[in-house]
């Protein structure tokens, strides 16, 4: 059994359907962790490490945790480690993505890559991984499929589709989540 350290319906949902058959996933909740645990570092990975870490030091079972910032290549790699308040403390999807939206008006450069970080802590050891999909920014929300930033986030091998006009398995099999998954399989 290993805890994905997250309490979000989306990702654990696929994360679950990516797995191979045989490891048993436990969300926060199923193990009885309501904290809303404190993503502090400044990068992915130091924040990645802290979730894992945290899970691992007061439970003391084997763990994964993830960390995802989309890059904008022309805000400098921004919103990245930032991109889940982009919008300021207390705003949703929504709000973060007319932010975003905002920043590229006019612009033509729309290159972006989403990156996801996973830390491991099993028996006490700690390893790191990462997932990179490349793609741009949309002109406007494209979809309903999906959450966070997906209707915005046009993948470069989607055939022009936004990751929220693809099932699950499409943007699986693609997505920088799906990609971080597979480099966790090899290692386990
Ligand atoms: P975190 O990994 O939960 O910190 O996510 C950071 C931000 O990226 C949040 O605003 C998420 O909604 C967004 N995000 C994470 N994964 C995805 C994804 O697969 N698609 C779109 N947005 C995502």
């Amino acid at each position: 059994m290993l805890v994905f350290a997250t309490n979000n319906a989306h990702k654990l949902r696929e994360v679950r359907q990516m797995l191979t058959d045989g490891v048993e996933i436990k969300s926060l909740s199923e193990i009885g962790c309501d904290a809303d645990i404190p993503e502090t570092a400044d990068t992915l990975e130091g924040n990645a490490e802290l979730k894992a870490r945290y899970v691992s030091e007061r439970f003391g079972l084997d763990v994964f945790a993830d960390d995802t910032g989309l890059e904008v290549e022309v805000l400098g790699g921004a919103p990245g480690v930032y991109s889940a308040r982009y919008a300021g403390p207390g705003h949703d999807s929504e709000a973060n993505m007319a932010r975003l939206l905002r920043e590229m008006e006019g612009q033509e450069n729309r290159r972006a890559r989403f990156r996801t970080v996973i830390a491991i802590i099993r028996n006490g050891e700690i390893r790191t991984v990462e997932g990179i999909v490349n793609g741009k920014i949309a002109t406007e929300p494209l979809g309903t499929d999906g959450f966070g930033y997906d209707p915005i986030f046009i993948p470069d091998e989607g055939n022009g589709r936004s990751f929220a006009e693809m099932t699950a398995d499409e943007k699986n099999a693609l997505s920088h989540r799906g990609r971080a998954m597979a480099a966790l399989m090899n290692l386990i």
